[in-house]
């Protein structure tokens, strides 16, 4: 009798416990942050590449992984988001077009005016990655993540930095502290402001750098770090709309050196170029050899923005040359590749200078 009275006073305790532990669980589980959706864009390039063996850190095959591929090698990216994967293209950056850039820009638009998106992460190849990220931040009509990641080391390498720069990315991505602030670009733990980023180094993993006037923030132990914010407009707040178009103004770049001819310049004119950014010596110096033929292109309704190759610093408006005068634009802190970007969808909106001069000291 007293066996049979514990038996049942043993299974009663068993089962209020098996009920508290099941309303625990139910009570964590309703808890549980709910995570984001991030839709993983791939483009191609490094993050994506192969190569013939563990060592092999240069001279690789980029653009050959899929982006399923991409997300299977990293099974931590559920617990930081829910991801879904869709490969736009699969190229090396270095190829990359305005039609692909029209293309990436559009899908992001379609996704992220869904309420079932909440942030995208782009894979891309870093040699174009900076020009990529500056042009979806001056297209891109949303305010929330849009965030770029590549690699330096192909997937197949020794200490590949893909598989830590798509986690990071994504989980940045997933961070509502990562909205409003432009497009961002992860890289080596680093948060980047699309406009000012570059890669300084052809092969070393630290190559992006945002180098006077400082990146973004860190991510460390799974959490965005932000320390400061952009100053210039973008993304929801630039007046840039590519949703109607299908091909962008053409507008290409001369470079600028010792003993420099127009050469280049004759033939970008010549060949329909809309606007030219000359990226000269210096504070944007115009050897007096081109500045003729800049001057005729002028006149001749080709736009001119005057750029430097130094990479920092601030491009003097009637510095190096007469602007107001000349009736040239200038750069303002704009890489030569980024002044271009820049100007090809200024182009879409005015040909006046002083119209497409504020625009370089906005954006
Ligand atoms: N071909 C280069 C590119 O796709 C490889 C560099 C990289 O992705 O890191 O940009």
């Amino acid at each position: 009798m007293l066996q049979q009275k514990t038996a049942q006073f043993m299974a009663a305790v068993l089962g209020m416990f098996i009920i508290a532990t099941a309303q625990v669980h139910a009570q964590d589980a309703a808890k549980a942050p709910k995570l984001a959706n991030v839709t993983i864009l791939a483009t191609g390039g490094t993050i994506a590449g192969s190569g013939a063996s563990s060592t092999t850190t240069v001279g690789y095959t980029a653009a050959t992984v899929g982006v399923q591929q991409l997300i299977k090698a990293v099974p931590e990216l559920s617990k930081v988001a829910n991801v879904n994967g869709e490969q736009v293209f699969q190229i090396a950056s270095e190829s990359m077009t305005n039609d692909h850039w029209l293309t990436l820009a559009k899908r992001v638009n379609t996704l992220l005016a869904q309420n079932t998106v909440d942030g995208i992460v782009i894979t891309h190849g870093t040699d174009t990655l900076e020009e990529t990220a500056y042009f979806l931040n001056l297209v891109v009509k949303s305010r929330k993540p849009v965030v770029l990641v590549g690699a330096m080391r192909p997937s197949t390498a020794l200490s590949a930095d893909g598989p830590i720069n798509l986690y990071n990315a994504v989980l940045l991505a997933a961070d509502p502290s990562a909205a409003g602030k432009g497009v961002l670009v992860a890289m080596g733990d680093q948060i980047h402001g699309a406009r000012d980023v570059s890669k300084t180094n052809t092969s070393t993993p630290d190559a992006f750098k945002t180098t006077e006037l400082g990146m973004l923030g860190y991510i460390q132990g799974g959490k965005p770090f932000f320390y400061r914010v952009s100053t210039r407009k973008h993304t929801a707040d630039a007046e840039f709309d590519v949703s109607n178009l299908t091909s962008l103004p053409q507008v290409d770049i001369v470079y600028g050196y010792a003993n420099m001819n127009t050469v280049a310049l004759d033939a970008f004119v010549a060949a329909g170029a809309k606007g030219i950014i000359h990226a000269g010596t210096g504070d944007g110096s115009v050897a007096a050899k081109v500045k003729p033929g800049l001057i005729a292109a002028r006149k001749g309704g080709t736009i001119i923005v005057r750029a430097s190759r130094v990479g920092q610093g601030i491009l003097a408006r009637n510095g190096e040359a007469n602007d107001d005068e000349l009736d040239f634009v200038v750069s303002d802190t704009l890489s030569p590749q980024k002044a271009r970007i820049l100007l090809m969808l200024a182009l879409t909106k005015t040909n006046n200078t002083k119209e497409l001069q504020r625009m370089f000291y906005n954006y």
